[in-house]
């Protein structure tokens, strides 16, 4: 990865506006390929955000091109998109991955003792798992509905990819 990529890969807190534009990506088959939830209606979106997801938009030369948020659950889950599949593949995933796990990290250490974050993937989808294990997550099991979950000690996320 250029240090280039590294400046021009940001996130930003997702806003109402944005909503469209996210279920325009979710409604991409080759998005949602290895996702259990596709198909989703704006009824459905809407739901999403009013449950007040900790959900940011990836900005890239600071255009908005992916999606990228944590649920806190009985451990933090992390999920990503890009949206513009065409730019697939130049390691901005993966920035903004690393991105997200230091905002989880300042925002939920000092109240939450959180020790790890989890990450669920379908066994097939290679680019996803090479993005997480590049990150340092480590696989733990199978899970009952067959996707695999990786989990990362948050203690261990580095100032840069
Ligand atoms: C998973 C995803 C976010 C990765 O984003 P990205 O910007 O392409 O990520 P990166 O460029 O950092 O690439 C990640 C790895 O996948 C590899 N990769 C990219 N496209 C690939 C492909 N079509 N086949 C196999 N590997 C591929 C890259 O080479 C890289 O591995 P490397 O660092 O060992 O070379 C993106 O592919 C995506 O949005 N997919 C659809 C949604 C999805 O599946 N999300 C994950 C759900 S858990």
């Amino acid at each position: 990865m250029g240090d280039n990529l590294v400046t021009e890969v940001s996130l930003r807190p997702t806003e109402e506006a944005d909503l469209p534009l996210l279920l325009a990506w979710r409604h991409n088959p080759q998005v949602m390929r290895y996702f259990v939830d596709g198909g989703e209606t704006w009824e459905e979106h809407w739901r999403w955000w009013q449950s007040k997801p900790c959900s940011f938009i990836i900005r890239y030369r600071s255009r908005p091109v992916g999606e990228v948020h944590y649920t806190l659950d009985a451990l933090p889950e992390v999920g990503i998109y890009i949206g513009e599949t065409a730019l697939w593949g130049k390691g901005i995933g993966r920035e903004a991955m690393a991105l997200l796990l230091q905002e989880l990290r300042a925002s939920t250490w000092r109240h939450t003792p959180y020790e790890v974050v989890v990450a669920s993937v379908h066994p097939d989808n290679k680019p996803s798992i090479r993005m997480f294990r590049a990150l340092g997550f480590n696989f733990e099991r199978v899970k009952d509905d067959g996707y695999l979950l990786f989990r990362k000690h948050l203690g261990e996320v580095e100032a840069k990819s």
